[in-house]
Formats: C-alpha cells, sequence, structure tokens
C-alpha cells in the first residue's frame, strides 16, 4: 500500500437549536499519508473546506475524522446546521483565506479585478504519485527544493479553486519514506480572463487545537549568527521574518514548536524550515480559542504580484519535519534529509579539500608573490586548496570599488590569474576564487556603463552600504552580464571553487526594466534572478565546488544549500564563540557543511586567544580550512598544522555522515560544550569536549555519551577504557582539560 490513503466517514453530531436539540451528520472525505513514523491527515467537509486533521506520531489505521472537531457546537446559540462565520474562524483549516470568517493569518490573499480580496478556496480534486516532482512556475528555471525518486517518497496534490475570482491553488504535500519528514508548497494559477494580484502566498500552514508550546528561533546579528532563542507561546501572533531581501544574520527561515519539557533527548518537537534565501516569515499564532497555527512562505511585507490570465506562481517549499524523541533527532532528522535529498553534485558526498583563505592573513594586501608563498608553505603542510579572497580584481585595493570589474587586477596579480593558478596547481593544489557577483560597486566600470542595472528608485538618493549598490538581478541583461565575467575567469584558469559571497541588505527596492505594476515582485524576482545564475553555474561548471557566503553567514538556508554544498558559517572564526553558532546552526542544518577555518590569534572579530588545538577541534566538524598568513603564524601553530589536517581526515568521514548529538549547550550552561558524531552502523563515535573557563579545586565533570549501541562494548581509543555502550550512556565519561579554552577529543570504536 502507498503512504496515501482516502477514507470516507461519516460524522454524526447534535446542534443547540434555540433550546431544542437538533442531529446532522455529514460525510467527510480524509486524505491520510502515512509512513509508519507520522501520520498527516487532512479532511474534505461536504461543502469542500479542506480541513487540518492531525499532524504528528503515526497514529495507526483507525478513523481519526473526529480529530477535526466537527461536531464542535458553535461559540454562540445559533439556529443553522453550521454559523459559517464562527465555524470559519474555530476550525483548522489547511490552507485558510480571508474574507468568509476566518479572521486569523490567511495564506493567501488574492486581490480581484474588482480589488475584492475575499478569497474563497474550495476542494476540487487530489492526486498521487510515486516520487516527488520538481516545483515549477512559468518562466522561472530553477526553484531549489528537496528531490526524491520514485521508492523514496511518495506525493499528494490536492487542487482547490476559488470560481469567483477564477484561482486554482495546488497544494503539494511529498512524504518521505522511513524519514519524519513532510515538505510542502502551494502554486496558485490565474484560470480567468482577468489580471489578479497575489498579496499574500505562504507555502504551507500547519494547526493545532492546543498551544501548549515552546517556540525555537534562530537569531543573531554579524559574527554571531544562528544564536537559540526558546520561549512559551502566548496568546496572539509571535513571528520572526526578513524584509533583507536575504534571509538575514537577524532571523534564519526555521522555527520549532516543541513540547515545553522538550530536552535534546526527549519530548515532541515540530520543525519547519523555508527552502528560501529572501524576505520570509515564520509566525505562529496562538487563538481565542487556544488553537495554535503555524504559516511560513515569503513574506508578505512589500509583496504584491501581479497574475495575468494563465500565469502562476509557486511559493517556496517549507520542509517540516517531526521528532517524539527531543530536539535532537528533530535535527539528525533535517540533517539526513538535506545531505541526502537537497545537497546536490559531486561534492555532495565527498570529503572537502583542506584550504587556506588569504582573507583574514593578508585582507587586500597581496599581490601575486604573496599569495604564492603562502600556497607553497601551505601545500607543504598538506594543505590541499588555495583560495584567493576579495581584492584580485578591477583596481580593487579597499572595499570601496570594483564590484562588478570581475577581470584581473593585474597591477597585484602580475601576469594574470592563470599563470598564477598554473603555479599553484604545480604544487599540487587546487585553485578556489572569491566573488560578489550580485554587487557593483559605484566607482566601476560596470557602473559607469550601466548605471540603470543597481536596485533604485529614479529621483531617490541610493543608499550605500560598504560603498556598494546591489545588482537588479530580476533583469536578464544584468545576469547575463555577471555571468558572462565568471565564466570567462573559469574558461580562463583552473579555478576548482568559488566563493560567492553578498555583503549587504537591499534597500530602495526598485527596478529600472521590471514595469510599474511589477514593482513589488522584485524582492521576489531578485532571488529567482540569483538562483537562475548559480543553477547555471553549478551546471556548466559541474566539477566545481560553490561555497556560499553573506557577509558571514546571513544567507544560510536550504535555498542557498541546494546549489552550494558549503555555507561560510560566519565571519567570526574564535573557536569558543563558534560554539554557539555551530550549535545553532546544527538545530536544522548538518555541521559538515559550514563553512569552519583555524584562524590566528588574537582573533580578529573578538580579540580572543585560544589555542590552536582547539581552533583545530571546533573548526573540524566543519568543511574544515584556515584562515591565516601560514608564513606568518608562531612555528609550533605551523608544525601543528600536519597533525590537525590528519586529525580532520580521519574523523571527517564520521562527521558527514554519522549522527550528531549536542551534549553542551552553551547557551544554557556556558561552562563547557561537547558534542559527539556517531557512525550510522554505531561502530564508532568521535566525542569532542571544550572547556570554556578553567576553575581551581574543581573535579573533572562527567559526560554522558549518546547514541551508542547499548548492548556494545566500545573502547575509548585515547584512555584505552573498554565499556558497554550502555555504561557509557549512562555513567558517561570522565573529562578534563587544563586551560581556559582547551579542548579534547577521544574516539570510541566498537570491539
Ligand atoms: C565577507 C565574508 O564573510 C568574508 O569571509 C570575506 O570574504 C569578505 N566578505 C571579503 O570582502
Amino acid at each position: 500500500m502507498g503512504m496515501v490513503s482516502e477514507k470516507k466517514s461519516t460524522i454524526s453530531y447534535v446542534k443547540w437549536d434555540r433550546g431544542a436539540n437538533r442531529e446532522f451528520s455529514e460525510e467527510v472525505t480524509v486524505l491520510r499519508m502515512d509512513n509508519g513514523k507520522i501520520t498527516y491527515a487532512m479532511g474534505i467537509t461536504e461543502e469542500g473546506y479542506l480541513l487540518h486533521c492531525y499532524y504528528g506520531r503515526a497514529i495507526g489505521e483507525d478513523d481519526i475524522s473526529y480529530l477535526m472537531r466537527l461536531s464542535d457546537h458553535p461559540f454562540t446559540p445559533n439556529g443553522n446546521n453550521r454559523d459559517r462565520l464562527i465555524f470559519m474562524d474555530s476550525r483548522l483549516f489547511e490552507f485558510p483565506c480571508p474574507g468568509t470568517g476566518d479572521y486569523r493569518e490567511p495564506c493567501l490573499m488574492v486581490l480581484d479585478e474588482d480589488g475584492m480580496s475575499t478569497c474563497d478556496l474550495r476542494f476540487k480534486e487530489y492526486r498521487t504519485m510515486k516520487g516527488k516532482p520538481q516545483l515549477r512556475q512559468k518562466g522561472v528555471s530553477c526553484i531549489p527544493a528537496t528531490y526524491a525518486n520514485a521508492s523514496e517518497a511518495e506525493t499528494l496534490v490536492v487542487t482547490m479553486e476559488d470560481t469567483h475570482c477564477d484561482i486554482l491553488v495546488e497544494l503539494t504535500y511529498t512524504m518521505f519514506k522511513d524519514m519524519p519528514v513532510i515538505t510542502r508548497s502551494a502554486r496558485v494559477i490565474n484560470r480567468g480572463y482577468n489580471d489578479i494580484r497575489i498579496q499574500q502566498f505562504m507555502s504551507g500552514c500547519v494547526e493545532w487545537d492546543y498551544s501548549n508550546f515552546e517556540m525555537i528561533t534562530l537569531n543573531g546579528n554579524w559574527a554571531r549568527e544562528r544564536a537559540i532563542s526558546r520561549v512559551p507561546l502566548h496568546s496572539g501572533k509571535q513571528s520572526v521574518d526578513s524584509r533583507r531581501g536575504i534571509s538575514s544574520h537577524q532571523h534564519n527561515p526555521f522555527i520549532a514548536l516543541v513540547d515545553p519539557h522538550a530536552t535534546e533527548e526527549t519530548g515532541e518537537a515540530y520543525g519547519f524550515n523555508l527552502v528560501y534565501s529572501g524576505n520570509f516569515l515564520a509566525q505562529a499564532e496562538v487563538s481565542t480559542s487556544g488553537y495554535t497555527r503555524v504559516v511560513m512562505g515569503i513574506n508578505p511585507y512589500d509583496f504584491s504580484w501581479l497574475l495575468r490570465p494563465e500565469e502562476d506562481l509557486t511559493a517556496p517549499e517549507l520542509v517540516m519535519v517531526y521528532s517524539d524523541a527531543g530536539i535532537g533527532a528533530m535535527s539528525r532528522t533535517f540533517h539526513d534529509l538535506y545531505r541526502g535529498h537537497l545537497i546536490r553534485g559531486q561534492w555532495k558526498d565527498k570529503m572537502r579539500p583542506v584550504l587556506i583563505n588569504n582573507w583574514e592573513g593578508t585582507y587586500f594586501n597581496f599581490d601575486e608573490e604573496k599569495i604564492y608563498a603562502i600556497a607553497e608553505s601551505a601545500s607543504k603542510l598538506g594543505i590541499e586548496m588555495l583560495v584567493l579572497d576579495d581584492g584580485w580584481f578591477g583596481k580593487r585595493n579597499y572595499d570601496d570599488c570594483s564590484l562588478g570589474d570581475w577581470y584581473v587586477n593585474e597591477e597585484k596579480l602580475k601576469g594574470g590569474l592563470k599563470p598564477l593558478v598554473d603555479r599553484i596547481n604545480a604544487l599540487g593544489m587546487k585553485f578556489g576564487l572569491w566573488f560578489e557577483p550580485e554587487m557593483v560597486s559605484p566607482d566601476s566600470d560596470l557602473f559607469r556603463a550601466h548605471p540603470d542595472w543597481a536596485i533604485q528608485i529614479i529621483g531617490r538618493d541610493m543608499t550605500q552600504a560598504r560603498e556598494q549598490y546591489v545588482l537588479d538581478y530580476s533583469n536578464p541583461e544584468v545576469r547575463e552580464n555577471v555571468y558572462g565575467q565568471i565564466r570567462a575567469i573559469l574558461d580562463n584558469a583552473n579555478v576548482e571553487y568559488i566563493k560567492w559571497d553578498m555583503n549587504r541588505a537591499l534597500s530602495e527596492v526598485g527596478s529600472t526594466t521590471l514595469p510599474r505594476k511589477r514593482q513589488r515582485e522584485l524582492w521576489h524576482r531578485y532571488v529567482l534572478g540569483v538562483y537562475e545564475v548559480m543553477d547555471r553555474l553549478t551546471t556548466d561548471y559541474p566539477y566545481l565546488l560553490l561555497e556560499g557566503c553573506s557577509s558571514g553567514g546571513a544567507r544560510f538556508d536550504p535555498g542557498m544549500l541546494y546549489f552550494a554544498p558549503q555555507i561560510w558559517a560566519s565571519d567570526d572564526t574564535d573557536a569558543i564563540e563558534r560554539l554557539k553558532i555551530q550549535h545553532g546552526t546544527s538545530i536544522c542544518y548538518p555541521v559538515s557543511t559550514m563553512g569552519a577555518h583555524v584562524s590566528d590569534c588574537p582573533n580578529h572579530a573578538i580579540g580572543r586567544t585560544t589555542p590552536f588545538a582547539t581552533r583545530g577541534d571546533v573548526a573540524m566538524v566543519g568543511t574544515f580550512g584556515y584562515e591565516l598568513d601560514v608564513t606568518r603564524i608562531p612555528e609550533a601553530d605551523r608544525e601543528a598544522i600536519p597533525g590537525q589536517i590528519e586529525k580532520f581526515k580521519k574523523f571527517n568521514p564520521l562527521v558527514r555522515t554519522g549522527d550528531q548529538y549536542r551534549l553542551g549547550n552553551l547557551f544554557e550552561d556556558d561552562s563547557f560544550d561537547a558534542w559527539m558524531f556517531v557512525a550510522k552502523d554505531k561502530s564508532e563515535a568521535v566525542f569532542t569536549f571544550v572547556q570554556i573557563l578553567n576553575r581551581p579545586s574543581m573535579p573533572s565533570r562527567r559526560i554522558l555519551l549518546r547514541g551508542l549501541d547499548p548492548e556494545r562494548t566500545y573502547r575509548n581509543e585515547d584512555t584505552g577504557e573498554v565499556r558497554l555502550g550502555a555504561t557509557w550512556m549512562t555513567g558517561g565519561v570522565i573529562v578534563g582539560a587544563f586551560g581556559d579554552f582547551a579542548s579534547r577529543t577521544m574516539h570510541f570504536t566498537a570491539v
């Protein structure tokens, strides 16, 4: 049997009717998706309303239509079978719309040709299919989303219609086999003869008939991204969003609703993550009935999309993960999903080259000999790739010019890029290069030739940030030009890695080419334009390793992960600050996708000095590399590099493919952090402990391990102790480290 099933049920109920009881009954069709781990169910009423019925732990095959609470009396006495206004506001809906009595947040707001905004979606039909179709929209070449073949998932598409404004809405649900995961998307199609406007279009909605939850969000700023906040839900709306054009440092497109008692290992957690890199809204609303509605999608703020007859608009994919075994299990499901069904390309399952990036080593102050000297020294230590960061192009010696002029600054790199790359390749090293393709400096040839290519509102001042403007990626000419310049570089020299940076938020959001009626589409068209170029780049150069970046980690989201199998997590490379960033990031993203480098001390972002070994132990759960001038660091640090690389290579397969367990939580106890990665077959594990400040007269610490097979025996390869998995997990490991910011790693192998 497939994962989707249909069942008709008759619900009988009694209504209070001016003092007399009257009996009613109605037939509902329940559409269910079950995979043995979770059940998701919705019901279609006789009038064609699509109600939410159930989402959570697999519930068995019983009739669950009663969960729709159709037999609840209206709150106020009335003589109707169904007081529609009250019904709409007190029911759980799959895709709520405004205007007919549901006063909570809608998923869809349409303005019809008369300027009316009421929308009344009714069920039309459904279909199912094996696997997972790609998200599509006319004229859009690529919408990032998770993927699955016919044996890995099943999809339900429910079509709704509003006959008054002649729209169809397709709601797509994919359930993954063996994983507590459902992905959602929605597509609206104008079937009429008139233009309409989409004012709000969320990717999905989930409702509960209770509100006893806490909400987890990931928030921050430059250099302190994705810090965890966890607060109880309260009556009314609570949300995180972005209005910056990028998913942002400030809030990640992620929320989780968790049982107030949920821990890493126990309790229910519902995670939501949007596969989108632009303005988003993630909102939980507790109604006065005590019900909870979560909606998530493109931010309705400043959004308006003209839909002409036969045109369609597709909402980004919403990934929903359920766990009844705590927040840790929710995270591990996200990790498995993204590693197996989101990240693409040749690097997906491969260990990444250990790189050295010159940014913190030299900033803009380099020439070809300096870069070669770093590469030469690095190659002797076992580093495998040199990444040349900002400053190699145009006349750029500072961050005040040349973005958009993607040709080599030959005053700095004499002879051009190719001879340098060839020399570095001759050392046995790969070569990688930094670009910021979405930007233009006012002082650039590109801007002088095409001032209209920057996002702007004619007649208004253009706000600069880092002395740069944002290019209008909704304009195909802009995309063609920038991509052409990138191609020219890639076709000229053996560049095997690109760091795609994006260093400012959008402002004065207007396009010189979009028609007046489509100006408010720019936010979303910008993101689609970026996706198109990233898709072309990774298709035309399949060997290329793409690293996403946005002023550190301002665009660490699943949309980017689809194109870039790794993303620079933060400009804060301090090992201790990185612990929090890593912990928060790992809530929904695999840390093995996190760009993480060992940098020099005192740290450039925070001024802290930490042991070189700790910097290595922390960075090696990410993609691992160095961000320093290796010719100028202390000899002892340089000598430690080959050993660090050996350790990274030993444990990276475990980190990349294993299960992560967070054992510490600096947001609650800032005295230490610890984590482990356990092989899927439970044959080995690596444990890392990082002490924050050391204290005198304190005993060593006992930390309970997780994820081992309780019945197998494991040897701690670092101490020689041999114990049952159950003992390591209930008795724990005794660990201490001498000195502030010291770290320890331990390797456990099944014997
Ligand atoms: C911001 C990035 O996060 C840094 O790593 C570096 O590439 C700079 N931009 C260069 O301008």
